[in-house]
């Protein structure tokens, strides 16, 4: 598993450990922790784009799932260069290992995000990749350099493209675990233009089931949708985290809009529950309240990242600093 020290792969990894033998190998950027990890996971740490440490990994291995990546949207629009490096050459060395060391499968963990936006209707696996920022640009690439190794050298590859996810350990640098501590901390919450922009949230758990169902049952060269059960616009998130918290509704503050803000996001998942059988289980008003309770409960994991490398990228991005 790569980039497994993150939020969505360390997810992954809890669901999984105690029947498979697992290795993750993980960069350890702002974003990876090994304390995400449960103890007997073994970590490796490195990128994906060494060459020799894959090639040295994928031995043996029956299975490649690709969680790692750069995952922040306005973090690509300020510095590409991570993005192109981890999703397009770091792709492109893990499908040669697959390739030269005989791995079983390989699944590539994608994002709604390469189809771009969309006014009405959903995304299905046919509509064309239409990226719209350099974070869905490069890892569109990356699919297409996935379906291009299954149908040149015949791998088994799949992809899996999820919609928004959200849940326990997620960096706070994204929507809902940023708003949670913020509206706990009584600082403002920031929102973007209109607040209008529509999401197809989806909680975490549900997100790796489908990985799991895809990595088992989905069609070599196949991409499949991961869509959330719930779309919400960013105002209504916003407010329900304010109930949730009993924070007030003049912490909301409008901000300058992200540069080619995709306005609304959905997924058709019909093609996985038809071949595979998956359905999410978690609506979005329960998600959301567990995974307020579980920032409110874990202090002791966002303590030290709010002191950390966060609080200067918070007052780099927004201009102000968090108050407290
Ligand atoms: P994250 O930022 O929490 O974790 C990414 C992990 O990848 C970190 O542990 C980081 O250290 C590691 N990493 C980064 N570059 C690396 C490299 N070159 N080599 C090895 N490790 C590296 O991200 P996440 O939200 O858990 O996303 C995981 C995957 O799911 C990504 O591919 C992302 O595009 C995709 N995805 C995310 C969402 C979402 O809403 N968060 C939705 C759909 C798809
Ligand atoms: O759709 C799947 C994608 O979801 C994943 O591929 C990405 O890795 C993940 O980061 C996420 O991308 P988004 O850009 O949709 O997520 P983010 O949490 O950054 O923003 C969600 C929405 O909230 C978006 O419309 C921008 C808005 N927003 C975000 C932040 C951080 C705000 O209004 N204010 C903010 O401060």
């Amino acid at each position: 598993m790569t980039g497994a020290a993150g939020f969505i792969g360390s997810t992954f990894v809890h669901l999984l450990h105690r029947d498979h033998d697992i290795v993750v190998l993980d960069k350890l950027t702002y974003a990876g922790r090994r304390e995400n990890l449960p103890e007997d996971v073994e970590l490796v740490v490195g990128a994906i784009e060494d060459r020799d440490l894959v090639l040295e990994l994928a031995g043996g291995a029956d299975a490649i799932v690709n969680f790692a990546a750069e995952s922040h949207v306005d973090r690509s629009i300020a510095d590409q260069n991570a993005f192109a490096r981890t999703h397009l050459i770091g792709t492109g060395v893990l499908l040669d290992a697959v390739r030269e060391r005989k791995v079983g499968r390989f699944l590539q963990v994608s994002t709604d995000e390469v189809y771009g936006s969309i006014e009405d209707g959903s995304f299905t696996e046919r509509s064309p990749l239409d990226p719209s920022s350099p974070y869905s640009a490069t890892k569109a690439g990356g699919d297409l350099l996935v379906s291009a190794h299954a149908h040149t050298h015949g791998i088994e590859a799949v992809i899996c493209r999820g919609s928004n996810n959200y849940g326990p350990r997620q960096y706070p640098e994204k929507l809902i675990p940023l708003m949670i501590l913020n509206a706990l901390h009584g600082d403002p919450l920031p929102v973007y233009g209109d607040g209008r922009q529509v999401r197809n949230w989806l909680y975490v758990e549900d997100f790796c089931r489908g990985i799991l169902a895809v990595l088992e049952h989905g069609r070599a060269g196949e991409a499949y949708n991961v869509g959330g059960p719930d779309e919400c616009e960013n105002i209504e998130v916003v407010r329900r985290i304010l109930e949730l918290t009993g924070a007030d509704d003049s912490l909301i503050e409008h901000v300058t809009d992200r540069p080619g803000h995709d306005r609304r996001y959905s997924l058709s998942s019909a093609k996985l529950s038809e071949e595979v059988g998956w359905e999410a289980s978690v609506r979005f008003e329960d998600g959301l309240r567990r995974t307020v309770d579980w920032y409110r409960e874990n202090e002791s994991w966002w303590g030290p990242i709010r002191s950390g490398e966060y609080r200067e990228y918070y007052e780099r991005h927004y201009g102000r600093p968090l108050a407290s």
